[in-house]
């Protein structure tokens, strides 16, 4: 559609354009109001702004649906896994058997940290978080790999496969390395003909490279986990990734800022505050309704709940939710603090300043419950997250690296002091 749209602004009017996606979402095209006005739009947060078109994914936040490549999440969760979905998501289409064995490969081969990279993880402040880590991590590796970290568009997509596996590989073994380094362990070596996540959990967990005593349902649990996480479109960390690739930035460095901006509570880090909150309230002794309603006036929040783009149930909460149950039983594990969580969630959801609002439980209401029991630390939970996204990441630097043509660069609304002079210092 071409100049569908009227912008009047006092006596004057503006065309513009229309810009209607594949799912008949639409958008004005304000490239042009600046130079044709002199105005620019204002949008305090993005919520009401597109950034880029994009054929990663597809959310509706008003129906709850999420599709990664047009596949519905439903499906790929019952049907996929980890690897076979980073594939889809990075590449655009389901790998052929032999496709999805290179691609294994190649990210089986790079498990293994260069020693300079181990050494830095280890160099970390011992009170450094797992996700300050994880950010050095991701840059130190590029340090070790130059030649797929060249901030030269061409040669860093000509090496994008090797790097991109590369990285699928190994966030999964700085977290390991870390971990393993504060309680003075060693990784055990990968096992080439373990799985992504078997390997994961026993270079975590395990004393060498066998991991043949790690139940199948705990695999399963982790696996679903970081699927469910793959990509999640324009979010603040991929935004930030997506930003950071404009200017022409490698993979790496890309990576390493969303994995900074993925950190924050209100984003990542709701999967930590969420065991917190629930602690916190089996501790007081709390049923969940004193907390609700210190939510409600405004005192904190419910974290887990709420959502800038699902107005309705997070359909990976949904997922998560059966997941959790099943995980639970299946490790035999009992938990005071599900029990909260259901009832928080019954609660939230038939109150009307929750209804009202529209806010649901989101990823990260159940799946730190299920991380808990898989034995992670409570501080890891963010990382997990951050591996899960990893090949969304991915997808993203390289859309970027493919057709974006502009550095982003939003405009501002000035509201600091007019022009005044300097004074000097024995003035002031
Ligand atoms: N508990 C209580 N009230 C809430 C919550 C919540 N979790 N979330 C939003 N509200 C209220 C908010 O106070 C506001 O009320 P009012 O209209 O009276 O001022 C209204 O709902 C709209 O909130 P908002 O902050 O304008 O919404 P947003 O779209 O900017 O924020 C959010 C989205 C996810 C940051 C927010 O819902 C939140 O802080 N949730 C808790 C943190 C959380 O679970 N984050 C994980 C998000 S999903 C994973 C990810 O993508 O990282």
């Amino acid at each position: 559609m071409e100049n569908d749209a009227t912008l009047t602004i006092g006596e004057n009017a503006y065309a513009l354009n229309i810009i209607e996606g594949t799912e008949s979402e639409k958008a004005v095209d304000i490239s042009s109001l600046r130079k044709q006005s002199k105005f620019i739009t204002f949008d305090d947060g993005y919520g009401n702004t597109g950034s880029c078109e994009s054929s990663v994914t597809f959310i509706d936040g008003d129906k709850g649906i999420l599709r990664y490549r047009g596949f519905d999440i439903a499906d790929l969760a019952t049907s996929s896994n980890f690897l076979e979905t980073s594939y889809l998501v990075i590449y655009g289409e389901l790998p052929s058997a032999n496709e999805l064995d290179l691609f294994k490969e190649r990210v089986y081969k790079f498990a293994k940290l260069p020693d300079e990279v181990i050494s830095a993880i280890h160099a970390q402040p011992k009170n450094s978080h797992p996700m300050g880590v994880l950010a050095a991590g991701l840059q130190s590796l590029g340090g070790a790999y130059p030649h797929y970290c060249t901030n030269d568009r061409k040669a860093d997509l000509d090496c994008f496969d090797e790097s991109a596996a590369l990285i699928i590989s190994t966030v999964r073994t700085i977290a390991a390395t870390r971990h393993r380094f504060l309680l003075n362990e060693g990784v055990p070596e990968s096992n080439p003909t373990a799985s992504y996540c078997q390997n994961f959990l026993s270079m975590m967990f395990g004393n060498d490279s066998s991991s043949e005593d790690i139940p199948a349902s705990v695999i399963n649990a982790l696996d679903l986990i970081f699927l469910l996480h793959a990509d999640h479109e324009q979010n603040c960390s991929t935004s930030t990734c997506r930003m950071i690739a404009s200017g022409g930035a490698n993979p790496f460095a890309s990576l390493a800022g969303g994995v900074s901006a993925l950190w924050g509570p209100l984003h990542g880090g709701a999967n930590m505050a969420v065991i917190k909150m629930l602690n916190q309230i089996h501790d007081a002794g709390d049923d969940g309704s004193r907390f609700i309603e210190s939510a409600k006036q405004g005192k904190t929040r419910l974290m887990g709940f709420g959502h800038r783009v699902y107005r309705n149930y997070d359909p990976r909460a949904k997922i998560l939710k059966s997941a959790c149950d099943d995980a639970l039983e299946a490790l035999g594990v009992s938990s005071p603090i599900l029990e909260i969580a259901r009832r928080l969630e019954e609660e939230a959801l038939k109150d009307p300043y929750f209804v009202e609002r529209k806010l649901y439980p989101n990823v990260d209401f159940y799946s730190g419950i299920i991380l808990q029991a898989l034995g992670f630390p409570t501080d890891m939970f963010t990382v997990l997250f951050a591996i899960g996204r990893t090949p969304g990441w991915l997808a993203h630097w390289k859309e970027i690296a493919e057709t974006g043509k502009k550095i982003h660069r939003p405009r501002q609304i000035y509201q600091g002091s007019p022009l005044r002079p300097y004074s000097a210092l024995e003035k002031r």
